[in-house]
């Protein structure tokens, strides 16, 4: 059996592939991110700076966008890696967490991310606890 730790790597490989696509003229910092569907497909997406700053779409968003695009709106997320080309700790922003909640199984759904003590893996309530929701 694959253990989570082969797991892990195969998914911040791929997420680093798709941050060399990365548009980041303003910030440098080039992020890329996978989601693999419950369905058991992958999609990548890597962030997208505007001069408007504001405009700015993250990695993880791009990828969600991706996921919904091929699979529908039943879409839902089985992991969502995401990592950067400066092997920086980052974690998803506040934005992302609400997007992530919104096409997430609350028990299964994992998150994964470099932290400054080394590699998450967690539910997006953990991270987003009491999420809005419709
Ligand atoms: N960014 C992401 O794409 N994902 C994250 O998890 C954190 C931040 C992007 C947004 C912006 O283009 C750059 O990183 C710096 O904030």
């Amino acid at each position: 059996m694959t253990s989570q730790k082969t797991i892990i790597n195969a998914l911040f490989q791929k997420a680093k592939q798709a941050s060399r696509n990365a548009y980041a003229p303003y910030s440098k910092l080039q992020v890329g991110a996978i989601v693999i569907t419950e369905k058991g497909n992958a999609y990548s997406g890597c962030n997208m700076e505007n001069a408007s700053f504001g405009l700015t779409t993250c990695a993880e968003r791009n990828a969600i966008a991706a996921a919904v695009n091929a699979e529908g709106k039943k879409m839902k997320i089985k992991f969502i890696a995401v990592t950067n080309a400066k092997g920086l700790a980052i974690s998803p922003c506040g934005v992302c967490r609400q997007v992530i909640a919104e096409f997430s199984n609350k028990e299964t759904t994992e998150v994964i991310f470099r932290s400054a003590e080394g590699v998450v893996s967690k539910k997006i309530h953990e991270l987003l606890p009491d999420a809005f929701s419709m």
